[in-house]
């Protein structure tokens, strides 16, 4: 579930590989308020936690600014996830150095999961670290800056068993003014042994649905079009409304944003395959708006894997959900996380998940080699015990395989007409649009007079390449 596609030109991309990005957000009135900077890596989590921290420092008087330069505040907001999403945190704190020998009284911060884990640690480790915040802190900001100032010791990573940002209204910036994330849940009870998740973000806990709907409602009023629904285990999400005591599941979540408007589509990230339910694609297929795209991580293909990962689930129940999905939304399309190198994996093992691979036929997926995570399951349990070059060689094949079924899966849409809502320019060609459709492909077509972003267009595939798809605009989904 990251973040992988930064479009706006407002947007400083610091690492091709969606590590991270600036933010922008070039309109705001900015007299006489003090400028923060900040910059996310990781999920989609973060990037939309970073909304959270930009609404709550607009309340004090800060604006943002993508110039680092002129902030007063720099802020990074971190991930833990694998050993080189840390190593590329702490390079940009390098970065920041420099600027913090220029003008001393800049103030840095930590914020994310990299604080969480690290905790004091980081500030020892890292001299120019003035705060440390964990993700469950952000409404002490103010006041930890307030600390900072004061010379003191700025830290707060307390874990929350509430705390949702239920009521904070995310100041959207990295915005296209079409597409919004929107947080349902925070925290994680699955206990993945290679996962440091649980430990950085703490336990489960779903917001309000109201509050949700609320936030759906305002962002189409606002001309938004499209809301993904957040969290690491969405298909969990479960709320007891206190007036009622009616119980909300995914499903019913699902339908009361689907009903919102029949224009404002609704994604979501990420499904777990355990808790991903027949309701829920009955729901898919209910309504238009609900997107026809599933992110099922799957990690690896083999059961003997799967079960020392602790997924609690095995390559034939994973495959009997792939085929649950299909029966019930045949053009339904399915992506994926995958891990090679797991501790103690053989080669027979590593085959199992290029073949699953082959069977789900996923539209595409996030690759990953495994990088063990100080105070896992797995770390305390097993060794990591396959070499780096063997892992990553198994990374190439998975890599390889996957790009060969995206080409295949694209290639595939030749000829067939979408629904797509337009995102805006094409990043090579002002001439032409680009935009997605249901199953989250990404299509550029030639623009034409009238047709803004935010509005919907048919358009007919004649080409594809592993990436994308190009095609003409149609004036119906028949033609
Ligand atoms: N909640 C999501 C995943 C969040 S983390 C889920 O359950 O699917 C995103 C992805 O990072 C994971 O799906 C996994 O593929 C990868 N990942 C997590 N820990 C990792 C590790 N220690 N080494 C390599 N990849 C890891
Ligand atoms: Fe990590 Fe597993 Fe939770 Fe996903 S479900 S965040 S992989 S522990
Ligand atoms: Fe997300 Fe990375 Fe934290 S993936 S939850 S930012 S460890």
């Amino acid at each position: 579930m990251y973040n992988d596609n930064p479009t706006l030109e407002s947007i400083k991309v610091i690492d091709e590989k969606r590590q991270g990005e600036a933010y922008a957000q070039n309109n705001l009135n900015t007299d006489g308020k003090k400028r923060f900077y900040i910059e996310s890596y990781g999920c989609q989590m973060n990037f939309s936690d970073s909304e959270i921290v930009a609404s709550i420092l607009s309340e004090v008087n800060y604006a943002p600014t993508v110039e680092m330069e002129e902030a007063h505040l720099i802020l990074i907001n971190t991930c833990s996830i694998r050993e080189k999403a840390e190593d590329t945190v702490r390079k940009r704190l390098r970065i920041f150095d420099k600027i913090k020998k220029k003008r001393p009284e800049v103030m840095v911060g930590v914020l994310g999961c990299m604080a969480e884990r690290l905790k004091e640690k980081l500030m020892h480790e890292e001299k120019l670290v003035d705060m440390v915040i964990g993700p469950d802190a952000y409404r002490d900001i103010p006041k930890l800056i307030a600390t900072a100032e004061d010379g003191d010791k700025a830290i707060n990573v307390f874990l929350s068993r509430e705390e949702t940002y239920a009521d904070i209204s995310p100041l959207r910036l990295q915005s296209n003014g079409v597409s919004a994330f929107i947080s349902i849940m925070r925290g994680c009870d699955n206990m993945c042994s290679f996962c440091v998740v649980p430990f950085t973000r703490g336990r489960e806990r779903s917001r309000n649905a109201f509050s949700i709907v609320a936030e759906a409602t305002d962002l189409y009023n606002r001309g938004f079009r499209e809301v993904t629904l957040l969290g690491q285990n969405v298909d969990s999400y479960k709320w007891l409304n206190p007036e009622t005591d009616v119980k909300v599941n995914f499903a019913n979540l699902m339908e009361m944003v689907a009903l919102v408007h029949p224009d404002l589509r609704i994604r979501f990230s990420t499904s777990h395959p355990k808790d991903i339910t027949e309701e829920v694609l009955h729901t898919m297929k209910k309504y238009e708006n609900i997107c026809n795209y599933i992110h099922l991580p799957v990690q690896s293909g083999n059961s003997r894997v799967l079960k020392l990962m602790n997924r609690t689930y095995d390559r034939e129940w994973y495959m009997d959900k792939v085929k649950m999905i299909y029966n019930i939304i045949p053009e339904c399309a399915i992506s994926s996380d995958v891990i090679t190198g797991f501790c103690s994996e053989t080669e027979e093992e590593h085959k199992d998940t290029l073949t699953m691979l082959e069977y789900v036929k996923y539209s595409m997926s996030y690759m990953f080699f495994y990088s063990e995570r100080p105070g896992t399951l797995a770390a305390k349990k097993y060794p990591d015990d396959i070499p780096l070059e063997i892992k990553k060689r198994r990374l190439q094949e998975v890599i390889d395989t996957q790009m060969e079924i995206s080409r295949i899966h694209n290639e595939n849409d030749i000829g067939k007409t979408f629904k797509v809502l337009v995102e805006g320019f094409s990043k090579k060609s002002q001439d032409d649009l680009r935009g997605r459709n249901s199953q989250n492909k990404m299509l550029v077509f030639p623009k034409k007079e009238g047709l803004l972003p935010g509005q919907y267009a048919y358009v007919k595939v004649t080409d594809a390449t592993r990436a994308t798809l190009r095609g003409v605009l149609v004036d119906s989904m028949e033609s």
